[in-house]
């Protein structure tokens, strides 16, 4: 039985794409859920099992992994991440079970980034450690695709413009799918990763000034590239989390760390499409390629 947290995610959504992916290959899947509704019924659809828990609680989370022998861990880029990982190391150790765990993470997860949710995704991962977790830990090192429409959707529909503190220079991106697909590989066949703990690199380089000429061509109308400040995407950012349910605060500080990072130095590691394609055992989903999925 493998154990799928985050399967109702509207972000990313790389629990969804884990538990279709798993279901396609046979296996028992049982999904961790905070409510039931559209999404969970969806997942039943699927095959998967679902049962109620809160990453934050471990009482839940000890029934969730009976008979569990790989779990897929991940948490949104919000606060908690890091009492999520000391209740669900608890909840192990109480359920006497030792599941292979693959987590999703990500590159700023590091103890000195200048993000707060980058040191606390890092924090967490040291907590899953020092409880001696059987661990493949997957610090993608590119930003989803999925970012655009979430961050910069409303923007670019009512003005055509994308707003942000990334600069002029490359950033490297993944799909969601594609950084679920880590997540099935990590779980069916773990050799193909370098180590407990690796950084999974994108398919693609591009620039915001790229993502806006891609945009403008498969939308059929002008889109633009800003640069702002960082305070003052962080505060478009805050504003917009009144009104996108995938955005919160917390998110809004983090990228806006991160993108004045990226500003700063350029992307912490390059794309690789080749060495991506190896890692999926498929072809990597482009910018391109999702914006037009998506229409
Ligand atoms: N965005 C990027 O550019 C990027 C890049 C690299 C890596 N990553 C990594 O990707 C991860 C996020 O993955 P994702 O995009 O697939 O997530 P997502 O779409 O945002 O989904 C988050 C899921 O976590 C669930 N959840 C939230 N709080 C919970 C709790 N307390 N207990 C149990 N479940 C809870 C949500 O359930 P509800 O439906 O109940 O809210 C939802 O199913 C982050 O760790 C981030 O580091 C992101």
């Amino acid at each position: 039985m493998i154990l799928v947290t985050g399967a109702t995610g509207r972000h990313g959504g790389t629990g969804a794409h884990v538990v279709r992916r798993l279901r396609e290959e046979g296996h028992d899947v049982r999904v961790l859920a905070r409510t039931r509704g559209e999404r969970t019924e969806a997942l039943e659809a699927l095959g998967a099992e679902v049962v109620l828990g809160d990453l934050r609680d471990r009482r839940g989370i000890v029934p969730a992994l009976a008979g569990v022998g790989q779990v897929y861990l991940t948490y949104p880029i919000d606060a908690g991440v890091v009492p999520a990982a000391a209740n669900y190391a608890a909840a192990v150790r109480e359920a006497e079970v030792s599941p292979r765990t693959v987590v999703m993470s990500m590159g700023p997860a590091q103890p000195h980034h200048p993000s707060a949710r980058g040191r606390d995704q890092w924090l967490a991962e040291e907590v899953l450690r020092w409880a001696g977790l059987d661990l493949l830990v997957l610090r993608v090192a590119a930003a989803f695709h999925e970012n655009v429409p979430a961050l910069h959707g409303r923007s670019v529909e009512e003005e055509g413009v994308i707003r942000n503190c990334f600069g002029d220079g490359p950033v490297a991106w993944i799909n969601g799918r594609d950084a679920g697909e880590l997540a099935v590989a990590a779980l069916l066949d773990p050799g193909r990763f370098d180590g407990p703990i690796c950084s999974p690199p994108g398919v693609e380089e591009l620039t915001h000034h790229d993502i806006a000429a891609i945009l403008t061509e498969e939308l059929g109308r002008p889109v633009e590239f800003t640069p702002v400040s960082e305070e003052e995407w962080r505060r478009e950012l805050v504003g917009l989390s009144d009104v996108v349910d995938v955005v919160n605060p917390e998110m809004a500080a983090h990228i806006t760390a991160v993108a004045a990072v990226v500003a700063r130095n350029g992307p912490a590691r390059g794309a690789d499409p080749v060495a991506l394609r190896r890692l999926i055992g498929r072809e990597p989903t482009t910018f391109r390629e999702f914006v037009r999925a998506s229409r």
